[in-house]
């Protein structure tokens, strides 16, 4: 055989491996439906997560909150009463209209929700559906309150910045599973589409909802929030920049932080940052993996410690 047919036959047999492999990958990565009860278990743990950090009142319902931490001049804030309440709640919301909420951030009443209300143009259907599930269902959580926190009263500041963020737009075309076991696929799906770091960590307001990592200084910190105190909180570099960010951090730090709340310089973290004891050690160990594979950047964020 002479050495060109020889290397073409080589590359022969590496495309046709190469086709393979990624016909292979695509079979086992295009995930399946949930079934009603994984369904709900996902809904719970995003609700319970993620929605409550924001709706939970002290008697463990999500029956709304005050959120005195904001700033005085963005106004008076309220995360409303959500549980099954028709007079006080959100008992009266369809399906559908959960559904468009929680996708574009309009509101039964067709106004756009003040943005401090995520939407969720990434996350998958059966996730979507999930926490409507949930918040349907029978738990305690959500069991009818009626605690009523009146309305929001937005100040200029607060005005501004409605205006800044615009609704989100319904999917043309069902948004799959990611699949569990490749930790990469579903870590990036956990942190962009279902609990937006970015959103926070990017320290800007100018985000990206369609396309999280097209946002300038994408997890790079330095966005200056408040805590309950009304003290400030500076979001931290979340790169894996090893000076600046968390590159040095091991799968055991963040599990700490993640799970129970603890920085790896041992203080506690401080709202809004949330710790997520609900999350599986697969939840994690997918975001960690994730997180340590986007591009670090050198920033280093300034670090406030109350008195
Ligand atoms: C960062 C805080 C925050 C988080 C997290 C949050 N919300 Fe909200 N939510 C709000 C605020 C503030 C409003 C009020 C918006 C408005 O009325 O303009 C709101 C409004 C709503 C409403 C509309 C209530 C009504 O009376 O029309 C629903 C339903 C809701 N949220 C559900 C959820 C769910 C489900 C989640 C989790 C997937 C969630 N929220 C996460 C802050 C939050
Ligand atoms: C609502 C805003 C917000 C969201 C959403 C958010 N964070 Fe944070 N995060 C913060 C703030 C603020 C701090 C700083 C807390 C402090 O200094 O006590 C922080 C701190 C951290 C730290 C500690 C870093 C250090 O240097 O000690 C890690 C790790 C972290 N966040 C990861 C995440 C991940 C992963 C997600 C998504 C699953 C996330 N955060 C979502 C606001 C947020």
């Amino acid at each position: 055989m002479k050495i060109k047919n020889f290397i073409s036959v080589v590359f022969l047999l590496i495309m046709a491996s190469v086709l393979l492999l990624s016909f292979n990958y695509r079979k086992t990565s295009n995930s399946n439906n949930l079934n009603a009860e994984q369904r709900m278990k996902n809904g719970r743990k995003i609700v319970l997560g993620l929605c409550a950090g924001c709706h939970g009142s002290e008697d463990g319902k999500l029956a709304g909150k005050h959120m005195k931490e904001m700033p005085g001049m963005v106004g008076k804030i309220i995360a409303p009463n959500i549980t099954n309440s028709v007079e006080n709640g959100i008992g009266k919301y369809t399906r559908e209209q959960l559904r468009i909420l929680l996708r574009t951030g309009i509101k039964s009443d067709g106004k756009r929700s003040f943005p401090l209300m995520p939407y969720f143009p990434l996350m998958s259907d059966d996730d979507v559906e999930g926490i409507i599930d949930f918040l349907q269902s029978a738990d305690y959580a959500v069991q009818a309150s009626e605690q009523n926190l009146g309305k929001l009263k937005l100040k200029f500041v607060g005005r501004m910045w409605a205006k800044s963020v615009k609704a989100g737009k319904i999917p043309q075309s069902r948004i799959e599973n990611p699949d569990t076991n490749n930790t990469m696929e579903y870590g990036k799906y956990l942190t962009d589409a279902v609990y937006r770091c970015f959103e926070c960590h990017s320290g800007t307001m100018k985000v990206n909802f369609e396309n999280p990592r097209k946002t300038k200084k994408y997890n790079a910190g330095g966005a200056k929030m408040a805590d309950m105190d009304k003290k400030k909180v500076y979001s931290r570099n979340i790169t894996p920049h090893k000076e600046t960010g968390i590159g040095n951090w091991t799968l055991e730090d963040f599990t700490k932080m993640m799970r129970n709340g603890v920085r790896k310089n041992g203080r506690n973290s401080r709202f809004p940052m949330l710790a997520f004891p609900l999350m599986s050690d697969n939840d994690i160990k997918s975001i960690y993996t994730y997180l340590m594979s986007v591009p670090p950047i050198k920033h280093k964020v300034k670090e406030y410690v109350p008195k």
